[in-house]
């Protein structure tokens, strides 16, 4: 496994890797990982020849400075987990390596970008557009790997992907969740002892619901999601919508959608964690 902090020589590897006719299959993380990541790796050694990985915290799409500080960095053990799953090469630039001018570029992705997180963390999908146009610009990869756990990220991608035109498959991957459910994420470790014990509750409530909304209205099943985590101390849910999986477009009642699928923030404490369902299976 190479490690290449430098936007000039992980070109000159891949167009040698692309010369001798080698897949090219591409990883984009902020780093401090854990299994949901490695599980995308895992696909992405299985599905081509040469797996890229990026290693970078991208402050344009934080919205929250704190956020951005405090956001773990964790290298050599990212490094050692990578080299375990396979992976051929680690990108890890510096700001300035991706950022040499400040990026003035203004996306308009329109509704999948604008609801939910959109909403929510303004700019920040803009931030991600930068970011992952110019990591795919520079991998070119024929696949890239993304975790349906940022479920709204994957719909920008895809939007981002048919604007500007870029011949690259987006591969979306199936969340990875502790035994209690709670789904992996790098803020996990933020939370107390306590906090962490409540967070399962998140993952628990969104499975209960699709046990019975075939016998409850959309609202019913979102007043119920929200009632049972709002009601436990410290556990605030930010929002929760049921939309369609292709287009984010509200579901009012169930048959306006194939694959309804509830999106959810809860702030446990101070800590941002974000979940999802699938309804479809429900009916
Ligand atoms: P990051 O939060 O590091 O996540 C990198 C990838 O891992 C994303 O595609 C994310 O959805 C996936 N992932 C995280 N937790 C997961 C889990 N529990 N199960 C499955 N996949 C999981 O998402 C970003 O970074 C950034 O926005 C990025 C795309 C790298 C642009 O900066």
């Amino acid at each position: 496994m190479k490690t290449i902090d430098n936007i000039k020589e992980l070109k000159q590897h891949l167009s040698e890797e692309r010369g001798a006719n080698k897949r090219i299959g591409f990883v984009p993380t902020m780093g401090a990982l854990h299994d949901g990541h490695i599980s995308l790796v895992h696909k992405c050694v299985n599905e081509n020849d040469i797996c890229v990985v990026s290693i970078f915290v991208n402050p344009t799409q934080f919205n929250d400075k704190n956020d951005l500080i405090t956001y773990p960095r964790t290298l050599e053990h990212d490094l050692s987990l990578l080299e375990s799953a396979g992976c051929d090469y680690v990108f890890t630039p510096d700001e300035k390596e991706m950022y040499p001018e400040p990026d003035k570029r203004f996306f308009d992705f329109g509704r999948v970008a604008e609801v939910m997180e959109g909403k929510y963390r303004p700019g920040h999908f803009n931030g991600v557009a930068q970011i992952v146009s110019k990591l795919f610009s520079i991998v070119e990869p024929g696949k890239a790997y993304f975790g349906e756990k940022d479920f709204q990220q994957i719909a920008v991608i895809k939007t981002m992907v048919k604007q500007l035109d870029q011949k690259v498959e987006i591969v979306p991957c199936p969340i990875l969740r502790e035994k209690d459910g709670l789904a992996l994420s790098s803020r996990n470790v933020r939370l107390s002892p306590e906090q962490r014990q409540k967070a399962p509750l998140i993952a628990r409530v969104l499975e209960e619901s699709t046990n019975f909304a075939n016998e409850r209205s959309v609202q019913e099943t979102i007043d119920f999601v929200c009632n049972s985590i709002n009601k436990e101390d410290e556990m605030r849910v930010e929002y929760y919508e049921i939309v369609d999986s292709e287009t984010l477009e509200p579901v009012n009642k169930w048959s306006d959608s194939n694959d309804p699928v509830g999106c959810i923030t809860v702030y446990c404490g101070e800590v941002r964690l974000i979940d999802n369902i699938h309804y479809n299976k429900a009916f």
